[in-house]
């Protein structure tokens, strides 16, 4: 798991001091969640009891007239998107003090960015579950004009980890149309560890950025890091620019080639080379999935009466294929005794052959 810093500045606006506050609505604010780039999170209870997320804006950032309209845009975007995979936009307004808020459906769950920690491997079953539930929410909002433009393990949220997860994509707040200007001011928002070269360049963005970034994040999933790696975000960007990643097999040998390939198309350099929708990467990835469910079936099966011997020369990996490790023979006793089989049959024919010529 890379640090993945965001581009934008992200600016301390103090302490949240709004827990114990009722907004406009009926929201009571009732614990303090998260701080983000552009605000403060919390968790609150609207009037019908349902429990909600809260963003509101920091008070510093209302005076900034592209920040502000980023936020209220966001609101916009997010209501824009109806996808299971998607928290709901509940309600917008504006506090006492004329600071604009989003209330949004409360997610359950974890970030994927601390299941994935230091490191760490996922599954490759629930590494394609969670690929494909992300997929489903961008494919939702590409419909829709809309381009995520943000995709990072921070931005998801899983619940049921790991026996069922369940998925939503948050963090619309960079995103555009896809028919708008990269950016009027030349910055670039995003991370740059799941973020492609054009995206790096400040190129025009088109829903390909978001099939880079899930095709990085299931990078990360599957080998414990994502595509570029470096101390700090503008060597990250230098790499990207620059180089090309390690292939993933070479990183974790248990990654099967069929998921690298899925994952080295989701990232290729070049927009046009990567799957041309979300669609299509769906398609891969559920093929993916249906033949790893086809492999775990096959190693769940009984085993045959009588095994047949190993001897000490065979190796086990264990294969992120379905979680169930699989053995390779390296050696055995059959392919010996059929050798020398082999050696003796040969033998007595060149005998054979030489004892014709020498009485003939
Ligand atoms: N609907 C929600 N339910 C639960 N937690 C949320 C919700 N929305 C945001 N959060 C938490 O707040 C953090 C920051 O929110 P996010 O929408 O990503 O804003 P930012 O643009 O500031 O990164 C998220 O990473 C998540 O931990
Ligand atoms: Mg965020």
């Amino acid at each position: 798991m890379a640090t993945s810093t965001p581009m934008s500045t992200p600016v301390d606006d103090g302490s949240p001091d709004l827990i114990g506050a009722t907004l406009p609505g009926g929201f009571l604010i009732r614990r303090h969640v998260a701080e983000g780039s552009m605000g403060h999170v919390y968790e609150a209870r609207g009037p019908d009891g349902q429990r909600a997320a809260v963003k509101v804006l920091h008070r510093s950032l209302m005076k900034k007239p592209d920040v502000a309209f980023r936020f209220r845009h966001e609101a916009e975007l997010l209501d824009a998107v109806k996808s299971p995979f998607v928290p709901k936009l509940l309600a917008r307004g504006r506090d006492e003090h004329g600071r604009p808020f989003q209330v949004i459906e409360f997610v359950d769950g974890e970030e994927l960015n601390s299941i994935l920690g230091e490191r760490v491997v996922l599954p490759y079953r629930e590494a394609i579950a969670i690929a494909i539930q992300m997929c489903r929410a961008l494919a939702v909002a590409h419909a829709a004009g809309i381009v995520h433009r943000d995709m990072k393990p921070e931005n998801v949220i899983v619940d049921g980890y790991p026996d069922d997860p369940k998925v939503k994509v948050l963090d619309f707040s960079v995103s555009k149309e896809a028919d708008l200007a990269f950016t009027q001011t030349g910055v670039i928002l995003g991370t740059p560890s799941y973020m492609p070269p054009e995206q790096a360049r400040g190129d025009d963005v088109t829903p390909l950025v978001d099939v880079y970034a899930v095709g990085a994040i299931l990078y990360d999933m599957l080998v414990g890091r994502p595509p570029f790696e470096a101390d700090e975000p503008g060597k990250v960007l230098a790499n990207l620019l620059t180089r090309e990643p390690p292939r993933p097999r070479d990183l974790n040998p248990n990654v099967s080639r069929a998921a690298e390939a899925v994952v080295m198309r989701a990232i290729a350099r070049k927009p046009e080379d990567r799957y041309p929708s979300m669609a299509a990467l769906i398609d891969a990835l559920e093929k993916l999935s249906e033949e790893t469910a086809r492999q775990s079936l096959v190693s769940t099966l009984p085993p045959p009466p009588s095994p047949p011997p190993v001897d000490e020369g065979t190796k086990s990996f264990a294969s992120v294929d379905g979680g169930q490790a699989k053995s390779f023979s390296s050696g055995g006793t059959w392919w010996r005794t059929a050798v020398i089989l082999f050696v003796l049959v040969a033998l007595g024919v060149v005998a054979a052959l030489a004892s014709t010529r020498f009485l003939g």
